[in-house]
């Protein structure tokens, strides 16, 4: 990738001059004599270096500094500066700036500096990155459950992380596929390179080729310079195609040509790229059905399911709930400092672990960080919870009249409890509320028909009246 350094001085000479140093170097210069200027270019490019003079005539060089900060990677900026303005100088260093050259400019000086703030940038953005993958935590740690799936997952994951092979991940949206996927890589021999998450389903069908593969300046309109893809990027790391089922077969083949050659092109170049990734792919998708319907390649499918993983709906292993819900407790306690949740109530505990989660362990999260932000005790009750875990309660104690304790909160219980004292209802409005009659059709024995209507109190006098 081509170093772009901005020169910023409204001595036109001195552009000239650094222009030349610069670009003998092999960097890509940009000069401009208007302080205003620079700061659009700023804002518009992407700049690794930026030399500026201190003193512009319309704006100050400081302000330079404070726009290149402002960038996510930030330039280094080195500052031009007459000898008189050194303490100036070293108050711009306290802001932020890199360093700074005095004028006269030595030719050597500008080399030796450039270089040492594109070796520094290269450090600070590997830094960067390392510290804010680290702070997301992708080892085991993280990894929150204790069921029998949640034991063999973190085996495969080792194993994975072990082996070359491209791996598939599948599961229901929420089981935690990306975090698995960055399990995977963090605890590979890739560890030290980019984990690169691309969200197939997020980047437009037409959009997705020059964003995998990156493209060449011109290569269509509004390429207007060139631009390195994801694969790229995840050389030497690893590539987590998340959402591979919504992908086109035409896109598939030439995603199995990279993953089988390890060769591919820019889009508009005719050379061939090395890349060296291991692939990643998730999806809540079933492939094989896709492979049927001819929406997902099965060439593609054999290359990339070389390892499988699938995990479980959180409802299949509901031991792991309340674990969980702790692990979200600590996690968004941090987040909100001026909360002092460290529990659940045994209500808060019973409502998750009853609830089916359709959206599994991200809908948990969500509800306990609902909970932190509406409670104000120290524990998550059901009263904090989002809506749909408090309505299960309301139903559990108003919709069900005189259910007394043999109602419990458990939803599969009070389901099979209220469809079977409707179905009974109905088979006695059907016979005229004759018990006989209705027990034949519920082919049961009379007495035990009577136990369950007492059992489900259901008064059979005033169905006879709503009858009559
Ligand atoms: N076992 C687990 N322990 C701790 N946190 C988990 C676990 N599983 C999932 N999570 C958390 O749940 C959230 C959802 O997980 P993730 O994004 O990996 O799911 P996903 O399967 O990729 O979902 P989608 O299909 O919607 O993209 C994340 O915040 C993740 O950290
Ligand atoms: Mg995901």
């Amino acid at each position: 990738m081509q170093i772009r350094i901005l020169v910023v001085d409204d001595e036109l000479s001195l552009c000239k001059t650094l222009e030349i140093i610069l670009k003998k170097e092999g960097y890509g210069v940009v000069t401009t004599q208007l302080g205003v200027t620079a700061l659009s270019l700023i804002y518009e490019q992407d700049f690794n270096v930026i030399f500026t003079d201190l003193n512009l005539p319309d704006i100050s060089g400081l302000e330079i500094i404070t726009e290149a900060k402002r960038r996510i990677p930030s330039p280094q900026v080195i500052l031009i500066t007459a000898f008189a303005s050194i303490e100036t100088a070293v108050d711009a260093i306290k802001r932020g700036a890199y360093d700074y050259l005095t004028k006269p400019l030595s030719p050597d000086k500008v080399r030796v500096t450039t270089k040492r703030a594109i070796e520094k940038l290269t450090l600070t953005e590997q830094v960067d990155h390392l510290r804010q993958e680290v702070s997301q935590c992708f080892g085991f740690d993280n990894m929150v459950g204790k069921s029998q799936c949640m034991y063999e997952l973190r085996k495969t994951i080792l194993y994975a992380a072990k082996s070359a092979g491209s791996v598939v991940i599948t599961g229901e949206s929420g089981t935690g596929k990306e975090l698995v996927a960055r399990a995977i890589h963090y605890n590979s021999n890739r560890k030290e390179n980019s984990f690169v998450p691309v969200n197939c389903a997020a980047i437009a069908k037409e959009l997705i080729e020059s964003e995998l593969f990156g493209y060449v300046r011109g290569a269509f309109t509004g390429a207007l310079r060139d631009k390195v893809g994801f694969i790229e990027l995840s050389s030497g790391g690893s590539l987590f195609l998340d959402e591979i089922g919504e992908t086109t077969p035409d896109f598939q083949v030439k995603l199995l040509r990279v993953i089988q050659n390890g060769e591919f092109n820019r889009v508009g170049e005719s050379s061939y790229r090395k890349v060296d990734a291991r692939y990643i792919a998730a999806t809540n998708k079933d492939l094989k059905k896709a492979i049927a319907d001819a929406s997902f390649r099965e060439d593609l499918y054999y290359r990339l399911n070389v390892i499988n993983i699938h995990l479980p709906p959180l409802r299949q292993r509901r031991e792991d709930i309340p674990l969980l819900a702790v692990h979200f407790i600590n996690k968004y306690r941090q987040k909100y400092p001026d909360k002092n949740v460290t529990d659940l109530t045994p209500e808060a505990a019973e409502a998750l672990i009853n609830h089916d989660f359709p959206g599994n362990v991200r809908e948990l999260e969500n509800a306990i960080e609902h909970a932190l932000v509406f409670g104000h005790g120290d524990k998550v009750t059901v009263d904090t919870l989002p809506a749909t875990f408090r309505d299960r309660r309301d139903m559990a104690t108003t919709a069900v009249p005189n259910a007394g304790p043999k109602v419990s909160l458990k939803p599969l219980k009070m389901a099979k409890y209220e469809f079977e004292r409707g179905f009974i209802i109905e088979a006695l409005k059907e016979n005229e509320c004759n018990i006989s009659k209705a027990a034949r059709l519920l082919d049961i024995h009379r007495q035990n028909l009577q136990l369950k209507i007492k059992e489900f109190d259901i008064d059979v006098d005033s169905l006879k009246q709503e009858k009559s």
